[in-house]
């Protein structure tokens, strides 16, 4: 029962002996059993759309680490790529897509086949809900409109955002229908995952930090709170993770405005300030850095004990500031996994 669950329990608020864990993009390229199937699948994307696949990379870390959440394997660029964009995962690049940065080319856009074309991302989300141990809660994402929108405009990944920026700025009527696509096509979306079977919600918006707080407000918060009001008309229970990454206190607002049950809160976050003014406010799920994790030892543990004894009376969901790198060593995981299954607050 999705009530029981740990992780479902701390999202709500709820006050719980052990605090649940997961990390993001915990199925990936450290894991050899990841490697070996992605080379099976031929493509990262292909390795996306086949639902079986797509199953068995989610379950891999599960099953090492024994996580308290699974997260959906997929990737926030297939709603783009189901608005019919071109788009590729090139070694050694990351994504590459055909620029949507005028009028011309975002009305090329389609939500036409948004659903069928997404049909075996909602395949995976229900082989899972079947698939995963009874105390595992399954987590669905996409990326917060902002984000998406970086690399639809620019197509490709870029190091400040700035042709986006300069786009939202210099024709704000498109970007602004770009966004209000967004909007309504990752309502959708995730309102079909929930339909499937995911318990929990996150929305990735890994470049909000570079907005000024203007922006930020009509860009992050504004969207993002479309979408939950969205899926709380259908769904209004479904606990949301909101990941604002880089927004530093203007947080508070996000939380706020967007009426999220959890943020996500990146490395550059210190704890005493997460446990002072951010916990108060909703839960929080976090922050180790993903470098520690590469590098292990006496310094790893003492960083994870910092956060656990830091939120510990508050509601607390442990997680990385971002995602597991490929060079992490599965050991120190496993480390990390073992110190939070045995600490009692
Ligand atoms: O967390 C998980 O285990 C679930 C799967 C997941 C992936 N991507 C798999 C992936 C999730 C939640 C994402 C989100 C995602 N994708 C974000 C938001 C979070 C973040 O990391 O900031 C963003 C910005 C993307 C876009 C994206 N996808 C980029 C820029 C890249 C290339 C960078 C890289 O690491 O190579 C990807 C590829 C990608 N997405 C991989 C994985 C496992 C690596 C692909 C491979 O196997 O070659």
């Amino acid at each position: 029962m999705t009530d029981n669950k740990l992780f479902i329990k701390t999202l709500r608020g709820e006050k719980t002996d052990r605090v649940p864990f997961w990390f993001m993009r915990q199925a990936g390229r450290y894991l050899p059993e990841y490697m070996k199937l992605r080379k099976e699948a031929g493509s990262f994307l292909d390795l996306c759309y086949n639902s079986d696949f797509a199953t068995e990379v989610t379950l891999q870390p599960i099953r090492r680490f024994n996580m308290d959440a699974a997260i959906l394997f997929s990737d926030i660029l297939v709603i783009p790529h189901a608005l019919g964009q071109d788009l590729a995962f090139k070694q050694g690049e990351g994504p590459v897509l055909t620029p949507v940065d005028n009028l011309e080319k975002l009305e090329a856009l389609s939500t036409s086949k948004l659903h069928d074309h997404l049909s075996p991302v909602y395949k995976t989300v229900s082989n899972l809900s079947k698939a995963l141990p009874d105390h595992v809660a399954l987590i669905g994402f996409a990326g917060a409109p902002w984000t998406v929108a970086t690399y639809m405009v620019n197509g490709k990944g870029s190091k400040d955002q700035a042709e986006t920026r300069l786009m939202a700025y210099q024709d704000r009527e498109t970007f602004s229908k770009l966004i209000d696509l967004l909007v309504s096509s990752t309502s959708e979306y995730l309102i079909e995952q929930v339909n499937n079977g995911a318990e929990a919600l996150q929305i990735f918006d890994s470049w909000s930090g570079t907005l000024p707080a203007d922006e930020f407000i009509k860009w992050c918060v504004e969207p993002v709170q479309k979408i939950v009001e969205n899926i709380r008309t259908v769904h209004p229970d479904v606990p949301i993770i909101g990941f604002p990454k880089g927004a530093g206190a203007k947080i508070k607002n996000f939380i706020k405005k967007t009426k999220v049950n959890a943020v996500s809160i990146d490395t550059s976050t210190s704890c005493t300030w997460v446990r002072d003014v951010v916990q108060p406010l909703c839960t929080v799920q976090g922050n180790l850095d993903p470098l520690l994790l590469v590098s292990g030892g006496k310094p790893l543990e003492n960083a994870v004990y910092n956060i656990l004894d830091h939120l510990k009376d508050g509601s607390h969901v442990f997680n990385l500031g971002h995602g597991i790198i490929p060079q992490t060593p599965p050991e120190n995981v496993k480390m990390v996994s073992d110190i939070i299954l045995n600490y009692r607050r």
